[in-house]
Protein backbone atom coordinates (compact mmCIF):
# COMPACT_ATOMS: atom_id res chain seq x y z
CA UNK A 1 0.00 0.00 0.00
CA UNK A 2 0.99 3.70 -0.52
CA UNK A 3 1.76 4.84 3.43
CA UNK A 4 -2.16 5.52 3.68
CA UNK A 5 -4.51 5.84 6.67
CA UNK A 6 -7.66 4.41 5.80
CA UNK A 7 -8.93 2.69 9.10
CA UNK A 8 -7.33 2.87 12.89
CA UNK A 9 -6.83 -1.05 12.40
CA UNK A 10 -4.15 0.14 9.84
CA UNK A 11 -1.83 2.08 12.66
CA UNK A 12 -0.76 -0.53 15.54
CA UNK A 13 -0.19 0.64 19.39
CA UNK A 14 3.00 2.16 18.85
CA UNK A 15 1.89 3.93 15.62
CA UNK A 16 -1.05 5.51 17.33
CA UNK A 17 1.70 6.39 20.28
CA UNK A 18 4.65 7.74 17.58
CA UNK A 19 1.21 9.94 16.16
CA UNK A 20 0.24 11.66 19.96
CA UNK A 21 3.70 12.24 20.44
CA UNK A 22 4.60 13.98 17.39
CA UNK A 23 1.27 15.71 18.00
CA UNK A 24 2.65 17.15 21.47
CA UNK A 25 5.40 18.57 19.39
CA UNK A 26 3.43 20.74 16.70
CA UNK A 27 1.33 21.42 19.80
CA UNK A 28 3.95 23.34 21.63
CA UNK A 29 5.15 24.49 17.61
CA UNK A 30 3.41 24.40 15.09
CA UNK A 31 4.44 26.61 12.31
CA UNK A 32 7.10 24.92 10.38
CA UNK A 33 8.16 24.26 6.40
CA UNK A 34 8.37 20.62 6.40
CA UNK A 35 5.80 20.20 3.88
CA UNK A 36 7.02 23.34 1.82
CA UNK A 37 6.40 22.30 -2.54
CA UNK A 38 3.87 19.94 -1.32
CA UNK A 39 0.58 19.71 -2.29
CA UNK A 40 -2.51 18.00 -0.36
CA UNK A 41 -6.02 17.77 -2.20
CA UNK A 42 -8.80 17.76 0.44
CA UNK A 43 -12.07 15.82 -1.43
CA UNK A 44 -15.20 16.53 0.76
CA UNK A 45 -17.76 14.70 -0.77
CA UNK A 46 -19.72 15.14 2.56
CA UNK A 47 -19.93 18.78 4.66
CA UNK A 48 -17.39 19.01 7.39
CA UNK A 49 -16.30 22.28 9.61
CA UNK A 50 -13.47 20.70 11.66
CA UNK A 51 -12.25 18.03 9.95
CA UNK A 52 -11.68 19.71 6.61
CA UNK A 53 -10.40 22.97 7.68
CA UNK A 54 -7.99 21.52 10.53
CA UNK A 55 -6.43 19.36 7.88
CA UNK A 56 -6.15 22.77 5.72
CA UNK A 57 -4.78 24.46 8.31
CA UNK A 58 -2.47 21.60 9.25
CA UNK A 59 -0.96 21.78 5.53
CA UNK A 60 -0.60 25.65 5.63
CA UNK A 61 0.57 26.24 9.17
CA UNK A 62 3.55 23.46 7.82
CA UNK A 63 4.27 25.12 4.31
CA UNK A 64 2.18 23.21 1.71
CA UNK A 65 -0.27 24.09 -0.45
CA UNK A 66 -4.30 23.13 -0.65
CA UNK A 67 -6.29 21.86 -3.30
CA UNK A 68 -9.53 20.15 -4.18
CA UNK A 69 -13.40 20.85 -3.07
CA UNK A 70 -15.35 21.08 -0.16
CA UNK A 71 -18.72 20.27 -2.46
CA UNK A 72 -18.82 17.29 -4.89
CA UNK A 73 -21.34 19.59 -6.33
CA UNK A 74 -18.52 21.45 -7.79
CA UNK A 75 -16.65 18.60 -9.19
CA UNK A 76 -17.25 16.37 -12.42
CA UNK A 77 -18.42 13.93 -9.96
CA UNK A 78 -21.74 15.62 -10.75
CA UNK A 79 -21.39 15.04 -14.77
CA UNK A 80 -20.76 11.20 -13.98
CA UNK A 81 -17.30 10.83 -13.70
CA UNK A 82 -16.41 7.76 -11.22
CA UNK A 83 -14.48 7.90 -7.76
CA UNK A 84 -11.68 5.71 -9.29
CA UNK A 85 -11.23 8.29 -12.39
CA UNK A 86 -11.08 11.32 -9.94
CA UNK A 87 -8.48 9.45 -7.66
CA UNK A 88 -6.34 9.03 -10.76
CA UNK A 89 -6.64 12.66 -12.16
CA UNK A 90 -6.18 13.92 -8.55
CA UNK A 91 -3.12 11.92 -7.88
CA UNK A 92 -1.65 13.67 -10.86
CA UNK A 93 -1.81 16.91 -9.14
CA UNK A 94 -1.51 16.14 -5.32
CA UNK A 95 1.46 14.65 -2.70
CA UNK A 96 -1.86 12.74 -1.12
CA UNK A 97 -5.18 12.64 -0.41
CA UNK A 98 -8.04 13.31 2.54
CA UNK A 99 -11.39 12.22 1.09
CA UNK A 100 -14.83 12.28 3.25
CA UNK A 101 -17.45 9.98 1.34
CA UNK A 102 -20.81 8.71 2.21
CA UNK A 103 -20.13 5.43 1.48
CA UNK A 104 -18.50 2.78 3.88
CA UNK A 105 -15.34 1.87 2.24
CA UNK A 106 -14.75 4.78 -0.37
CA UNK A 107 -11.77 5.41 1.27
CA UNK A 108 -10.61 1.90 0.63
CA UNK A 109 -11.05 1.88 -2.60
CA UNK A 110 -9.38 5.49 -3.42
CA UNK A 111 -6.51 3.94 -1.44
CA UNK A 112 -6.02 0.92 -3.39
CA UNK A 113 -6.49 2.56 -6.80
CA UNK A 114 -4.11 5.39 -5.62
CA UNK A 115 -0.86 5.67 -6.46
CA UNK A 116 -0.23 8.53 -3.47
CA UNK A 117 -1.45 7.90 0.17
CA UNK A 118 -4.89 8.33 1.59
CA UNK A 119 -6.23 9.65 4.88
CA UNK A 120 -9.84 8.59 5.43
CA UNK A 121 -11.72 12.00 7.18
CA UNK A 122 -14.71 9.46 7.44
CA UNK A 123 -16.73 7.21 4.96
CA UNK A 124 -20.15 6.42 5.75
CA UNK A 125 -20.97 5.19 9.24
CA UNK A 126 -17.77 3.34 9.22
CA UNK A 127 -14.75 4.86 10.33
CA UNK A 128 -13.16 8.35 11.28
CA UNK A 129 -10.04 7.57 12.10
CA UNK A 130 -8.32 10.72 11.90
CA UNK A 131 -10.74 12.14 14.55
CA UNK A 132 -9.87 8.97 17.08
CA UNK A 133 -6.50 10.08 16.96
CA UNK A 134 -7.32 13.45 18.25
CA UNK A 135 -9.95 11.70 20.52
CA UNK A 136 -7.20 9.86 22.11
CA UNK A 137 -4.61 12.89 22.25
CA UNK A 138 -7.51 14.48 24.20
CA UNK A 139 -8.30 11.96 25.98
CA UNK A 140 -4.59 11.09 27.02
CA UNK A 141 -4.10 15.61 27.35
CA UNK A 142 -6.58 15.02 29.85
CA UNK A 143 -6.43 11.67 32.03
CA UNK A 144 -2.86 11.36 31.38
CA UNK A 145 -3.12 8.26 30.58
CA UNK A 146 -4.95 6.26 28.18
CA UNK A 147 -4.65 3.07 30.56
CA UNK A 148 -7.72 1.50 32.61
CA UNK A 149 -9.84 4.19 31.44
CA UNK A 150 -13.71 3.88 32.16
CA UNK A 151 -15.52 5.34 29.19
CA UNK A 152 -19.27 6.28 28.45
CA UNK A 153 -20.42 6.49 24.98
CA UNK A 154 -23.60 8.15 24.95
CA UNK A 155 -25.92 8.77 21.57
CA UNK A 156 -25.80 7.16 18.18
CA UNK A 157 -23.73 4.29 18.62
CA UNK A 158 -25.20 2.41 15.24
CA UNK A 159 -24.45 4.90 12.55
CA UNK A 160 -21.44 6.78 14.87
CA UNK A 161 -18.46 6.56 12.90
CA UNK A 162 -16.39 7.66 15.74
CA UNK A 163 -17.54 5.88 18.22
CA UNK A 164 -16.74 2.59 16.26
CA UNK A 165 -13.31 3.85 14.86
CA UNK A 166 -12.73 4.95 18.83
CA UNK A 167 -13.46 1.52 20.35
CA UNK A 168 -11.10 -0.18 17.87
CA UNK A 169 -8.22 2.17 19.36
CA UNK A 170 -9.12 1.93 23.05
CA UNK A 171 -8.72 -1.94 22.79
CA UNK A 172 -4.79 -1.51 23.08
CA UNK A 173 -5.37 0.33 26.68
CA UNK A 174 -7.86 -1.67 28.58
CA UNK A 175 -10.49 0.16 28.44
CA UNK A 176 -14.12 -0.50 29.93
CA UNK A 177 -17.30 0.59 28.60
CA UNK A 178 -20.54 1.67 28.71
CA UNK A 179 -22.92 2.17 26.07
CA UNK A 180 -25.50 4.36 26.07
CA UNK A 181 -28.40 4.29 23.46
CA UNK A 182 -32.05 3.57 22.39
CA UNK A 183 -32.59 0.57 21.12
CA UNK A 184 -32.95 1.78 17.72
CA UNK A 185 -29.22 2.66 17.71
CA UNK A 186 -27.71 0.14 19.64
CA UNK A 187 -23.71 -0.88 18.87
CA UNK A 188 -23.14 -3.13 16.26
CA UNK A 189 -22.92 -6.37 17.11
CA UNK A 190 -19.42 -6.57 15.31
CA UNK A 191 -17.98 -4.46 17.80
CA UNK A 192 -19.51 -5.95 20.68
CA UNK A 193 -17.83 -9.19 19.04
CA UNK A 194 -14.62 -6.99 19.09
CA UNK A 195 -15.01 -6.50 22.71
CA UNK A 196 -15.32 -9.64 23.38
CA UNK A 197 -12.50 -10.91 21.74
CA UNK A 198 -10.55 -8.27 23.29
CA UNK A 199 -11.60 -9.30 26.60
CA UNK A 200 -12.73 -5.38 26.87
CA UNK A 201 -16.10 -5.19 29.23
CA UNK A 202 -18.66 -3.43 28.44
CA UNK A 203 -22.46 -2.70 29.48
CA UNK A 204 -25.46 -1.51 27.55
CA UNK A 205 -28.16 0.68 29.00
CA UNK A 206 -30.18 3.59 27.35
CA UNK A 207 -30.89 5.65 30.73
CA UNK A 208 -28.44 8.34 30.48
CA UNK A 209 -29.05 10.19 33.93
CA UNK A 210 -26.11 8.73 36.52
CA UNK A 211 -24.86 6.48 34.04
CA UNK A 212 -21.64 8.03 33.77
CA UNK A 213 -20.67 8.78 37.50
CA UNK A 214 -18.38 6.77 37.85
CA UNK A 215 -16.52 7.49 34.53
CA UNK A 216 -13.33 9.19 32.98
CA UNK A 217 -14.24 10.18 29.73
CA UNK A 218 -18.17 10.90 28.49
CA UNK A 219 -18.12 10.60 24.80
CA UNK A 220 -21.45 12.44 23.65
CA UNK A 221 -22.29 12.08 19.97
CA UNK A 222 -24.89 13.15 17.60
CA UNK A 223 -27.55 11.12 16.25
CA UNK A 224 -26.59 11.07 12.19
CA UNK A 225 -29.67 12.34 10.26
CA UNK A 226 -27.64 11.87 7.36
CA UNK A 227 -27.76 8.04 7.56
CA UNK A 228 -31.40 7.79 8.12
CA UNK A 229 -33.09 5.72 5.74
CA UNK A 230 -36.26 6.46 7.03
CA UNK A 231 -36.85 10.40 8.60
CA UNK A 232 -39.77 9.17 10.65
CA UNK A 233 -37.33 7.11 12.82
CA UNK A 234 -35.09 9.97 12.70
CA UNK A 235 -37.42 11.80 14.04
CA UNK A 236 -38.09 9.54 16.75
CA UNK A 237 -34.65 9.01 17.98
CA UNK A 238 -33.25 13.11 17.15
CA UNK A 239 -33.48 14.07 21.06
CA UNK A 240 -33.00 10.94 22.76
CA UNK A 241 -30.69 12.46 25.19
CA UNK A 242 -29.69 16.14 26.16
CA UNK A 243 -26.68 16.75 28.86
CA UNK A 244 -27.61 19.40 30.86
CA UNK A 245 -25.32 20.96 33.72
CA UNK A 246 -27.32 19.82 36.59
CA UNK A 247 -26.53 15.95 35.30
CA UNK A 248 -22.77 16.62 35.36
CA UNK A 249 -22.96 17.18 39.71
CA UNK A 250 -22.07 14.15 40.78
CA UNK A 251 -19.03 13.04 38.52
CA UNK A 252 -15.85 12.46 39.10
CA UNK A 253 -13.66 15.26 39.40
CA UNK A 254 -11.08 14.13 36.22
CA UNK A 255 -14.54 13.45 34.29
CA UNK A 256 -14.12 15.65 30.80
CA UNK A 257 -16.75 15.65 28.27
CA UNK A 258 -15.97 14.95 24.93
CA UNK A 259 -17.76 15.08 21.63
CA UNK A 260 -16.77 14.83 17.69
CA UNK A 261 -19.08 17.67 17.12
CA UNK A 262 -21.32 19.06 15.51
CA UNK A 263 -23.66 19.20 18.43
CA UNK A 264 -27.54 19.36 17.65
CA UNK A 265 -29.39 19.12 20.70
CA UNK A 266 -27.49 16.74 22.69
CA UNK A 267 -24.93 19.17 25.16
CA UNK A 268 -27.31 21.81 26.30
CA UNK A 269 -24.98 25.40 25.95
CA UNK A 270 -25.37 25.35 29.66
CA UNK A 271 -22.11 22.84 30.32
CA UNK A 272 -19.97 24.70 27.89
CA UNK A 273 -18.85 26.89 31.19
CA UNK A 274 -18.37 23.70 33.41
CA UNK A 275 -14.74 22.93 33.48
CA UNK A 276 -15.68 19.65 33.17
CA UNK A 277 -16.16 20.42 28.93
CA UNK A 278 -13.60 19.78 26.75
CA UNK A 279 -15.11 19.23 23.18
CA UNK A 280 -13.71 22.55 21.40
CA UNK A 281 -10.15 22.02 23.08
CA UNK A 282 -10.74 18.18 21.58
CA UNK A 283 -11.60 20.10 18.14
CA UNK A 284 -8.54 22.52 18.61
CA UNK A 285 -5.92 19.50 18.96
CA UNK A 286 -7.30 18.03 15.57
CA UNK A 287 -4.88 20.65 14.50
CA UNK A 288 -1.82 19.36 16.27
CA UNK A 289 -3.02 15.71 15.30
CA UNK A 290 -3.83 16.28 11.81
CA UNK A 291 0.07 17.73 11.35
CA UNK A 292 1.03 14.59 12.89
CA UNK A 293 -0.96 12.62 10.64
CA UNK A 294 0.36 14.69 7.49
CA UNK A 295 3.70 14.22 8.40
CA UNK A 296 3.57 10.29 8.82
CA UNK A 297 2.08 9.92 5.49
CA UNK A 298 4.19 12.08 3.84
CA UNK A 299 7.23 10.61 5.62
CA UNK A 300 8.78 14.21 6.65
CA UNK A 301 10.63 12.78 9.41
CA UNK A 302 8.67 13.98 12.35
CA UNK A 303 6.47 11.29 13.40
N1 LIG B 1 -15.99 15.77 13.91
C1 LIG B 1 -16.17 16.02 12.59
O1 LIG B 1 -15.94 15.15 11.74
O2 LIG B 1 -16.63 17.27 12.33
P1 LIG B 1 -16.94 17.83 10.86
O3 LIG B 1 -18.07 16.99 10.29
O4 LIG B 1 -17.30 19.27 11.04
O5 LIG B 1 -15.70 17.63 10.04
Amino acid sequence: MNNSLVSITDYNKEDILSILDAARGFEKKPDRDTLKGKVVATLFYEPSTRTRLSFETAVVRLGGSVIGFSDSGTSSSTKGETLNDTIRMVSCYADAIVIRHPLDGAARYAAEISPIPVVNAGDGSNQHPSQTLLDLYSIRKTQGTLENLKICIVGDLKYGRTVHSLIEAMSYFKPEFKFVSPDELKIPEEYKIFCRKHNIPFTETAELNGSFNDADILYMTRVQKERFQDLMEYERVKNVYTLHNAMIKNTKPNLRILHPLPRVNEISMDVDKNKKAYYFQQAQNGLYVRQAILSKVLKTGDV
